[in-house]
């Protein structure tokens, strides 16, 4: 009999002692099964299951599971009934690879799925995005948009406003955004954002926005990551709840972009990105298809672009990646 693993883990994930016979008990398995199962979701998942005779087994990092119901429970009424599906699954290559694959059958509503787990998580330029298991966020929302290609080109900005504005409502201070569209607290990475938009040039387009969020790394996961970041388990240690929470306003805050963006673009947008970016007059260091460009950061344009000043002349960067260099402290 194939156990779901999130059976089994829901169980466990309050930290705590479980007998295996209490498990096999509630499972409908025998307790060899149990043991069995474990030990596979221990190692598919990269989780330390501490196993006592006598006591049974336990996980030894909690898990806040991830729940539709309660992600449900944040959304708005409109923005609940722009969505045909919330999907959740435990393991998944890449919830951005995933809709993308049944991009055909999903038609003009718009749709969401979490992963509790991503053996392939996509970051932006190529880059790998380290997803443990149960322990942050990654999101992925569908959205056809009735605009041009050209059109969509500040929509993963937008999508950081929307970040934002959920991290705000969560009760989360500090937060800002580095073009573009980093999710920064302390200058160090909370979120990252990757976009991906499929139609014809002149449109209807589809996008695919995926969201990963920080909540509760784990140190073996840490280990991996080359760049300064945060989770929100250090800005927010005692709060409970915080995942399921924070998934629901940041799907809430995301659809009512995708709608607003959709019937506004991104100059309905602009104002807030001007707001959370605390980064103007940083030297950067900007990589682009033509190279590394040293300058000061000079904000975004009308267009979402990146200004950057060199040497008196200010020009603009469509696409890139934004190193801030160290800022200078006062002596
Ligand atoms: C970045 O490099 O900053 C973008 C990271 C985007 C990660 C999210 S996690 C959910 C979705 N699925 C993926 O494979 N990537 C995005």
């Amino acid at each position: 009999m194939v156990i779901e693993p999130r059976r089994i883990l829901e169980q466990l994930a309050d930290g705590r002692f479980h007998s295996g016979e209490a498990l096999a008990r509630s499972l409908g398995v025998s307790r060899t099964a149990v043991w069995k199962h474990l030990q596979s979701v221990g190692e598919q998942f990269e989780l330390e299951i501490h196993a006592v005779r006598g006591r049974g087994y336990r996980l030894v990092r909690p898990l806040e599971m991830l729940s539709v119901s309660a992600i449900e429970s944040e959304l708005g009424a409109t923005q609940r009934a722009a969505l045909s599906a919330i999907e959740l699954f435990d393991s998944l290559p890449s919830t951005n690879r995933y809709l993308a694959a049944g991009i055909d059958d999903w038609g003009a509503a718009g749709r969401a799925c979490f992963a509790e787990y991503q053996t392939a998580g996509r970051g932006r330029r190529g880059r790998a995005w380290i997803s443990p298991f149960g322990a942050n966020l990654y999101c992925s929302l569908y959205w056809c948009f009735d605009r041009a290609m050209a059109d969509l080109s500040g929509l993963s900005l937008a999508a950081g406003v929307a970040g934002a504005r959920a991290l705000g409502r969560l009760g989360l201070e500090g937060v800002s955004l580095k073009w573009p569209n980093d999710i920064h607290v302390d200058e160090r990475k909370l979120g990252g954002i990757l976009v991906e938009v499929f139609g014809p040039t002149s449109g209807p387009v589809a996008a695919i926005i995926g969201f990963g969020l920080n909540v509760d790394m784990p140190d073996h996961a840490a280990r991996e990551i080359d760049q300064p970041w945060t989770d929100l388990r250090k800005s927010m240690p005692r709060q409970t709840g915080l995942r399921n929470r924070a998934a629901g306003l940041l799907l809430d805050e995301l659809v009512k972009t995708a709608g607003l963006f959709d019937s506004e673009g991104w100059r309905a947008f602009h104002s807030d990105w001007v707001q959370f970016d605390r980064y103007v007059g940083r030297d950067v260091e900007v990589q682009s298809s033509e190279g590394a460009k040293h300058g000061r950061y000079r904000g975004v344009d009308q267009d979402g672009g990146l200004l950057l000043e060199q040497g008196g002349r200010t020009s603009v960067i469509h696409a890139g990646d934004v190193t801030l260099r160290a800022a200078m402290k006062p002596l």
